[in-house]
Order: structure tokens, then sequence, then C-alpha cells
């Protein structure tokens, strides 16, 4: 085996090998299956993407047929889980509700019997159908109201929107809804996607794997920036201050919100989208206040920083469009978690199909054969600095 030089981040090492979706940074490429991103924002459904990636192509129009239906069939939650929900303090974080709720999930349903096709086929369909429900029911109960129940005529994406704000959605804004989801589907080897495929090599239940990708992508240098961009996009305030914004950051090294990624160097092409998407939602509902912000914000951050390859990500406008659908900003990185479960239970499934646990190694940094030293004979000082620990508030 050839030894690996250390790189931070496992930047540029492969962890797995996957037909599942394609990237290439330097063009601004991205591909489902071998189908660009365009195409399938344009012409295909959000359900219909999650089948192509987890199930390795596009359906017919019966196995869509029976897919969608499958997933209306399991929209609803068990009252256990609404009752478990209750007890969450409403000043949590929907993210952190997501993950227990997908973690509860597997108390119901976790046989591990990942050699038997129905057991994978339902974990698939519990998991696409009962997330957006449980997003949308946290958001209802934080508020003190009841869940609104899922309708079954409506389609993933309008239901989602009419669960949330209890009323039916415009046609435009649901399409526009599934288009994003679609778009955030599924993206390679990225952080999330990585910790669903770790937990996934130990063959432990689906849920668990959700679960533990929700968690990842809940970071704001992951996920978490959709709703960092908004709230900078406010700290900015205008378009005169966009400027000595992005000086301030560049000389202080901190991170804009929104740009830079791993992979891409060029606008991600998730973002041109996602930007044509926002300013058809602005021509029917009205103007953003802060979108006159945000491209001066992409023309500061591309002259300054455009040379080290930082453009708008995913994350930049999808805020934007987001809000005109009337989501809560806190809301957008479990958004995010209901269409990237299509590409983590895609992940999921690809790694039992070849599974050898994730076991890498490191290098050890510490000392070596060093002597136990007893309590007594310990010093009162706690660390280098001087300082003891801070007892921990209750
Ligand atoms: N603002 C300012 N400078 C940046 C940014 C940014 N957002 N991103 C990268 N850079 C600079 C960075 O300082 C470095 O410069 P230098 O070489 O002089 O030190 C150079 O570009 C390369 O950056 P890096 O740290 O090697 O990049 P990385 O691959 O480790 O990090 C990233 C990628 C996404 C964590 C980072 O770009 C970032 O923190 N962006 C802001 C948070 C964000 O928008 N996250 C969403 C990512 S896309 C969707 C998702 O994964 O959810």
């Amino acid at each position: 085996m050839t030894v690996c030089e250390y790189r931070p981040g496992l930047e540029g090492i492969p962890a797995t090998q996957s037909s599942i979706s394609y990237v290439d940074g330097q063009q601004g490429v991205l591909e489902y299956r071998g189908i660009g991103i365009e195409q399938l924002a344009e012409k295909s459904t959000f359900l219909e993407t999650a089948y192509l990636l987890i199930w390795g192509g596009l359906p017919t129009p019966q196995e869509l047929e029976g897919f969608e239906y499958e997933i209306r069939y399991h929209r609803r939650l068990k009252y256990r889980i609404r009752d478990m929900m209750k007890c969450f303090p409403e000043s949590g974080h929907p993210m952190d509700a997501l993950q227990a709720c997908a973690a509860a999930l597997g108390l119901f349903y976790s046989k591990r019997a990942l050699d038997d096709p129905a057991y994978i086929q339902d974990a698939v369909v519990r998991l696409l159908a009962k997330i957006p429900t449980m997003v949308a029911a946290f958001q209802l109960m934080r508020k003190g109201n009841d869940p609104v129940q899922p309708r079954d005529d409506l389609s993933y994406a309008a239901n989602f929107l009419y669960m949330l704000n209890e009323r039916e959605p415009d046609p435009l804004a649901a399409r526009i809804f599934d288009i994003c989801l679609t778009l955030h589907a599924e993206h390679t080897i990225n952080a999330s996607t990585f910790s669903a495929m770790v937990t996934a090599s130990t063959l432990t239940d689906p849920y668990a794997v959700v679960a533990s990708a929700v968690g990842t992508l809940a970071g704001p240098l992951h996920g978490g920036a959709n709703e960092e961009v908004i709230f900078m996009l406010q700290q900015i305030g205008s378009v005169e201050k966009v400027r000595p914004f992005v000086e301030d950051c560049v000389a202080r090294k901190s991170r804009i919100m929104g740009f830079g990624h791993r992979v891409y160097k060029v606008k991600d092409p998730r973002a041109t989208i996602l930007q044509k998407l926002a300013e058809q939602l602005f021509e029917k509902f009205g103007q953003d206040e802060y979108y006159e912000i945000a491209l001066e914000l992409e023309q500061a951050v591309s002259e300054k920083l455009g040379h080290k390859g930082v453009f708008p990500n995913v994350d930049f406008y999808s805020g934007l469009v987001y809000r005109k659908l009337g989501i809560p900003v806190d809301l957008f990185t479990p958004v995010f978690a209901i269409a990237r479960a299509a590409g983590w239970l895609a992940h999921w499934k690809e790694q039992l199909g070849e599974n050898r646990i994730f076991r890498p190694t490191q290098i050890y940094t510490g000392p070596r054969n060093q002597s136990y030293v007893t309590l007594s004979q310990r010093p009162q000082i706690w660390d280098k600095n001087g300082q003891s620990p801070q007892p921990l508030t209750p």
C-alpha cells in the first residue's frame, strides 16, 4: 500500500468509488447519474430525481407513479413522534429537532435487515416521506400550534409549503421549491454525505445514517451557511456598505458566507440556477430588500477573491429564494436536509453494495511512554495557562 501524505480535510483524497454524481469544479459542471443539473432542474421533479439517484436510473412512468404513491402514503408521523416533539424547547434549532426525530424513527423501524431489498425500499420511502412532515410539524409546534396534516392531493413540494404556511402555495412557488430540492439533492462526497457513508459502513440502520448526516449538515461551513448568508446581508444593510464589508473581511481573513467551495473554483452551477429562480419569484411576488446587496457582494467578492477561485456557492442565493417562499431563516438548513436525504440514501445504498468499514489511519503527534501520576501528586494548576476548569452551568 502506498503511504499518503497527511492532507487536512482530506482534500483531494478519494474516500470511495461512486457512480451517483459528478462534479467538475473548474468547468462548473454537476451531473446526477450523468445527467446535467440544468436539465434535471428544468425537466425533472425532486421525487423523480431522488429515484434516479437512489435506484440508479430514471423511473418508468409506472415506477414513478408507484414511488410517488408510496411517499404520499407514508407522509404522516406517528403520534409518539409528535408527542416527543412537543417536549422539545421551542428555542431549539430545527436541525437539532430534525436530527432527534430522524434517529427516533429508528426506534420504530430499525430491523437492520440490510440484505432485504424490501427493508431498504421501506426505509428510503419512510425517510423521504416523513422528513418534510417533521420539519413543518416542529415549525408549527414551536409556535404553539398543532401540526397540519399532510395533504395527499398535493405534490411533494406543494405539500411541504402547505404544511409549513397552512395554506396551499402558489403553483409557481411550489414548482420553484421543487427545483430547489432537486438542486440540493446530491453533491458527491461532501461532509454530511461522508458522515452518512462512515455511519453506513458500520451496518447500522438507515435512520442512524440520516441522523448523523443531519448533524453534520447543520454546521455553518456546510449546510448552515445558507442562514448565515441572510444574517450577513442583514448586517451589511445597504449597497454602499458592501465594499467596506468585503475589505474588512479580507483584512481580517474572515469567511464571507455563501462563497467558496472545496471543489468549485468558478460560480457553482446551482447558484446560477438559484439566482434565476429568485428573479422569477421577485418578478411575481416583489423584489427582496437584500437582492441588490447580494448582487453587489457577488461583484465585490469576485473582484477581490476571484483569483483564489472564491465565487458564490449553492448557499448564496438559496436563502433569497426561501425567504420569498415564506420559509423562516432557521428552516433553510432543514430544507436543505429534506433534499439531501435523497443523496444520503443513495450513498447508503451504494455503500451497502460493496461495504468495508471506514477505518482510516492517523499521524500520532502526542507523547509516548509517559508515567501515570496519581491524583494526590498532581499539581493544583490545571493547564499551561494556569487556568482552573470552569464549572459547567446546569
Ligand atoms: N471568504 C473569504 N475567503 C475565502 C472563502 C470565503 N468564503 N472561502 C475560501 N476563501 C479563501 C481562503 O481564505 C483561502 O485563502 P488562502 O489560500 O489565502 O488562505 C482560499 O480561499 C482557499 O480556501 P480554503 O480554506 O482552502 O477552502 P476550503 O476548501 O478548506 O473551504 C469552504 C471551503 C466552503 C469551507 C470555504 O470556502 C468557506 O468557509 N466558505 C464559507 C462558508 C460557506 O459558504 N459554506 C457553504 C459551502 S457550499 C455548500 C455546502 O457544503 O453546504
